[in-house]
């Protein structure tokens, strides 16, 4: 009954919960939502018995006027990975290809072979970062769409905004990009650029953003995508009925009123990000400059052990076998514990 070609397929690994553990492991922010989330979430949870806007209407709206985007280029899904998959579902048949760095967010992999179509991964260089000029060589008349994640998930290294444009004004018109910002709040390097303004009069860009991390619903799966009109008709077209519900869309929407508050959070997170990468290269690791509510350890082979270390001081990261380790920056009191385990392990590990 089942498609022989999912027997290859890799499961999507979520981040571990372990009871008591410190939680660095799925890039959320710790901080809880704000009290007038939180009380939009309760008035909207009196209401369940009826089907959400499946416009999401007010939703669509707010964020609009927000961003100074007609709501005709928005498109809301149950979280942006639904929307990732929405893009190469409406880009995509067998006979075509995605290309996308690697590595990046794990998800790209596993959408496209859903789908079916093929896929071609660019490595990126040797300090972690996309090669743009390499996954421009690699589109071939079969691309259809390819994904650029910025800042990259789970390096959380960033293309600068001169690159990335020069990128976007290379890559053939016929070639949909999808630029996935889900952790755009936490820039704060002035050289990276803004996706949706860079979105503003061309025809072949898609910019996916999340109210997942700096908007704190990941469990709510709210995310968003601005594009042209036709390719949000298309992923209008492919959504499931009803994908956002009525409680994250009143959650999202309450959460934009208090966006000031959140977005200043996420300079403060970011601050924290810059302290422990410091303390980190301090210490001898190796840590490229993150952009995103993460750090990246490229430990190589002894990823899965520095994983087991951590773990057995109840902190989960997020280990890549023989590749690295990606960790979320959480509260002060959390990074802290954090770094006193890494400091532990370089006595020890060396
Ligand atoms: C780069 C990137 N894109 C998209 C997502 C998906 O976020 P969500 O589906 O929660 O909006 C994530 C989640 O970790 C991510 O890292």
């Amino acid at each position: 009954m089942i498609r022989a070609d999912l027997d290859q397929l890799p499961s999507y690994v979520p981040g571990r919960s372990i009871p008591g553990a410190v939680k660095l492991a799925s890039n959320e922010v710790a901080a809880a939502p704000l009290p007038n989330v939180i009380a939009a979430i309760r008035d909207a949870a009196a209401g369940v018995n009826r089907y959400p806007s499946n416009s999401a209407t007010a939703l669509l709206d707010s964020l609009g006027a927000r961003l100074n985007v007609p709501t005709g280029q928005l498109a809301v899904g149950p979280g942006s990975v639904a929307l990732c998959e929405q893009l190469v579902q409406a880009t995509c048949g067998p006979a075509d290809e995605v290309v996308f760095a690697w590595r990046s967010f794990e998800a790209y992999p596993i959408i496209t072979q859903v789908v079916g179509a093929g896929r071609r991964m660019v490595p990126l260089r040797g300090d972690h970062t996309h090669d743009l000029p390499a996954m421009l060589a690699a589109i071939t008349p079969q691309t259809r769409l390819v994904f650029v994640c910025n800042p990259n998930n789970p390096t959380g290294t960033a293309v600068p905004r001169e690159e990335l444009v020069a990128f976007l004004d290379a890559v053939p018109n016929g070639v949909l990009i999808a630029l996935d910002e889900a952790y755009h709040e936490f820039v704060t390097d002035p050289a990276i650029g803004d996706g949706i303004a860079l979105s503003r009069g061309r025809d072949n860009l898609a910019v996916l953003r999340t109210f997942s991390k700096a908007y704190r619903l990941a469990g709510l799966r709210v995310g968003y995508c601005v594009a042209p009109e036709p390719v949000v008709t298309a992923l209008r077209k492919v959504s499931v009925p009803f994908g956002v519900n009525s409680v994250a869309q009143a959650a999202a929407l309450a959460s934009l009123d208090v966006a000031g508050e959140l977005l200043a959070h996420c300079r403060e997170v970011a601050a924290e990000r810059d302290r422990v990468r410091t303390e980190l290269l301090a210490m001898g690791y190796a840590v490229p400059d993150s952009q995103a509510n993460f750090v990246w350890l490229p430990l190589g082979e002894r990823s899965t052990a520095f994983n087991e270390h951590c773990q057995a001081h109840k902190i989960v990261i997020r280990p890549f076998a023989g590749d690295g380790v990606r960790v979320t920056i959480g509260d002060p009191q959390e990074n802290e514990i954090f770094l006193a385990a890494a400091r532990e392990w370089r006595s020890v590990r060396g």
